[in-house]
């Protein structure tokens, strides 16, 4: 088949790359001429694992391309896929301003029968709008299918090549048949494909992401609690988890979500349902909570060091979660932004997120090393924010030789306090 993906972000750029990979041909278009120069060149833009010698592989086959233009690439495509942001507008609802420029520019280019996909996450009814959106541009036959996107980034390859199921919401046979053959070789391992009406497939995916936002934020409060009262939510996770009705995944508590989805979804599900007479409470919780963990290791370094100006704070771990760059509403950011409003100095090392947030968020304001004991030199504490592999078994004896103090704040608690006690650190972890 002949594909055109819309926006080559952490979604399109995954899709058209695993579509070509599949046997089909490609082309990526983005608005953004820096990203598909460089993709044009050969160089990922973003880091996740995987990609770059998938991306390599199809381009030295010839069966995916970059472009700028989408309508360079509208004659010859069966299916476009809309895969560009759907950022949180002021309201907390999605701004939907980039999917409908796309809907309109796919009207003004259509010359034949075509199928439209949604990929971003798009509110229920979104649909709708990119139909009247082409249908005001143009006369030519189309159909819009819903098509939300469950991978996860930092394996987002994995997720896409063997999805746990693939949602396809229509209402035209045609359309859905093109998905059924499309999907096809992603489903030989036996995972369902979900056909369904469009508001179904729209709900289904802001489901599933408050669905997991909830579950961290329930166990974070329960870790502040067991914090408060004295006991290790470590202990009661592991047990908890064992009753089959509740399972073990995404009951582990920390600092917080963040990321470009469970944020912004969270708020946008809540204003579809005040927009629909429904006050969202649990909604509205989950949020509220998320907001008030980001900082809980604020709070816990306050009460144990008092004024902190002055102080250094090695940070390990900067992106919102591990094997991925992506630094959107990333917990460090609460982070280091309190340590620095009380005049603390941080020097922070990530495997990957290091030269986002130096262009984007921090620049020089705080230091980067280049190894995680490059940055605890003299370091009057340590935070672990984001559980990358590598900080997994800290070298203690290194930490005793080159901290100035002795104090760990284990955001995400990955650390023994008996092992960190045993070599005279004082441990303070989540709840535990
Ligand atoms: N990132 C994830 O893990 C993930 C997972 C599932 C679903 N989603 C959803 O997928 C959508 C995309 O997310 P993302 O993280 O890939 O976004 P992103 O911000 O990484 O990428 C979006 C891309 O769209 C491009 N773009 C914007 N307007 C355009 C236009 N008119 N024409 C061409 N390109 C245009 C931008 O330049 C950018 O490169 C969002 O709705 C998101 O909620 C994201």
């Amino acid at each position: 088949m002949r594909i055109t993906v819309v926006g080559t972000g952490y979604v399109g750029l995954v899709a058209g790359v695993c579509f070509a990979e599949s046997g089909h041909k490609v082309v990526c278009v983005d608005v953004d001429e820096s990203k598909i120069a460089k993709l044009k060149s050969g160089v990922v833009p973003i880091y996740e694992p995987g990609l770059s010698e998938l991306m390599q592989n199809n381009t030295n086959s010839g069966r995916l391309v970059f472009s700028t233009s989408l309508a360079d690439n509208m004659p010859e495509a069966e299916i476009i896929f809309i895969a560009v942001g759907t950022p949180m507008g002021a309201d907390g609802s999605a701004d939907l301003h980039y999917v409908l420029e796309v809907a309109a520019e796919i009207g003004e280019n259509l010359n034949g029968y075509k199928v439209v996909v949604d990929k971003s996450t798009v509110p229920v009814g979104t649909a709708d709008k990119v139909k009247k959106m082409i249908s005001s541009k143009s006369d030519m036959p189309f159909d819009v299918v819903s098509n939300p996107e469950f991978l996860k980034e930092g394996a987002a390859i994995q997720d896409f090549m063997k999805p746990d199921r693939i949602v396809i919401g229509t209402e035209s046979r045609r359309a859905e048949e093109l998905m059924l053959r499309l999907y096809d070789p992603f489903v030989r391992t036996g995972a369902p494909i979900y056909c369904m009406d469009v508001k179904s497939a729209e709900m289904t995916k802001y489901v599933s992401n408050a669905m997991l936002a909830t579950k961290i934020s329930f166990m974070n409060e329960m870790a502040r609690l067991s914090d408060a009262v004295g006991a290790d939510i470590t202990k009661v996770r592991k047990a908890v988890g064992a009753d089959s009705r509740i399972g073990t995944s995404f009951l582990f508590p920390g600092v917080g979500y963040g990321g470009s989805c469970f944020p912004k979804d969270v708020r946008a599900i809540e204003k579809t349902g005040v927009e629909n007479g429904l006050p969202m409470s649990i909604m509205n919780a989950v949020g509220e909570v998320n907001e008030n963990q980001k900082k809980f290791l604020n709070e816990k370094i306050s009460a144990v060091m008092g004024d902190i100006k002055g102080c250094k704070f090695a940070i390990w771990g900067l992106s919102f979660k591990p094997q991925t760059d992506d630094m959107r509403e990333a917990p460090s950011l609460t982070i280091i932004n309190f340590l620095l409003s009380q005049g603390a100095q941080v020097a922070a090392y990530d495997p990957q997120a290091m030269d986002v947030t130096r262009e984007h968020y921090f620049q020089d304001k705080i230091e980067y090393g280049a190894g995680p004991y490059d940055v605890v030199k003299d370091a009057d504490a340590l935070i672990l924010v984001t559980e990358w592999n590598e900080f997994r078994v800290p070298d203690y004896i290194d930490l005793e030789k080159l901290m100035k103090g002795r104090r760990i704040f284990d955001g995400r608690n990955i650390y023994l306090r008996s092992e960190a006690e045993d070599h005279g650190f004082e441990y303070y972890g989540v709840g535990c």
